[in-house]
């Protein structure tokens, strides 16, 4: 595995692998990780299906501060650079790209990249500027190590709703690859945020996946279920913890993330085929865990 500090070398590594591996089945095929570190079972599953499906494995580990707020946890996200490589190590990857905050941003940065409309909801609306910053440091990311296929986890669904309208709009030659949601065996979501939370927290916070598990129950089951109902049902359920403070509950179609109609059944939408997601922000003391549930209406 080979440990890249600089674009420079991060591109020079890849463009070695790319030529040496370019015979083999899936060779030269670049997959790319990209990650903020702290890595958990989660990223894990994301290197694997990269490992299976590529011949070539890219990971990132950034903590990207253009993507936090003012007011969020820049100064205190967790960092473990050794435990970082040794996971990276296990699941074979080729090259980590693990750069200083000067090497992605040298100069004052007067370029942007903003995907509209898509980030106006969800975690867009309660951390203004955020999808900014990850359209921007992804775009960025992307033409450095030149990768084919990216690989993003679903619990950041919004994101990758966001970096899929990205790459279509600025014809970037890559296919975003969602994967699905790897929970703990209670339920709970994993994140890199979860080692924050204390034990009471964390086992209030089951609250989050069961609620959400219980709403998919519902509209797969019941033919008329409102989007209201079932976003008061998961509010209702989740006010029961006294720990939690709900940042947002919504409903919305996926992946345009667009509104529904609340007082009418999903019947319509069953019809065409479409999906929603039902997804939540909730803090835990000053953790904020996010989740969802991309449910099919076919
Ligand atoms: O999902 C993340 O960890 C980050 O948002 C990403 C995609 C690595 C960009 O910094």
């Amino acid at each position: 595995m080979r440990i890249a500090a600089t674009i420079k070398e991060a591109r020079a590594f890849i463009a070695e692998l790319r030529t040496e591996r370019a015979g083999a089945e899936s060779g030269n095929v670049v997959g790319f990780v990209p990650t903020m570190g702290y890595l958990h079972e989660g990223h894990a599953s994301l290197l694997r299906r990269a490992r299976q499906e590529c011949g070539i494995v890219v990971l990132s580990i950034f903590v990207n501060p253009i993507q936090f707020g003012p007011n969020e946890d820049l100064d205190r996200y967790p960092r473990s650079e050794e435990a970082d490589l040794a996971l990276a190590e296990r699941e074979g990857v080729d090259v980590v790209f693990l750069p200083s905050v000067e090497e992605m941003y040298p100069q004052e940065r007067r370029t942007t990249v903003t995907v509209t409309g898509l980030t106006d909801v969800l975690c867009g609306a309660s951390r203004p500027g955020h999808f900014d910053g990850v359209a921007t440091v992804v775009s960025k990311l992307f033409h450095i190590i030149k990768p084919d296929r990216a690989f993003f986890g679903a619990k950041d669904a919004q994101q990758v709703a966001v970096l899929q309208q990205m790459v279509v709009d600025l014809n970037m030659d890559v296919e975003i690859v969602p994967c699905p949601i790897v929970r703990e065996a209670d339920g709970l979501a994993l994140s890199s945020r979860n080692v924050y939370l204390s034990a009471e927290q964390r086992s209030e916070a089951l609250v989050l996946s069961r609620s959400l598990r219980e709403a998919t129950a519902r509209i797969e089951s019941s033919t008329d279920v409102t989007p209201r109902q079932i976003v008061e049902s998961v509010r209702q359920a989740i006010e029961v913890s006294p720990l939690a403070e709900i940042d947002y509950v919504q409903m919305l179609s996926f992946p345009a993330l667009a509104p529904l109609k609340h007082e009418e059944d999903l019947s319509e939408l069953r019809k065409s085929g479409a999906s929603v997601i039902l997804a939540l922000a909730v803090k835990f003391g000053s953790t904020r865990l996010i989740d969802n549930a991309i449910i099919s209406l076919k």
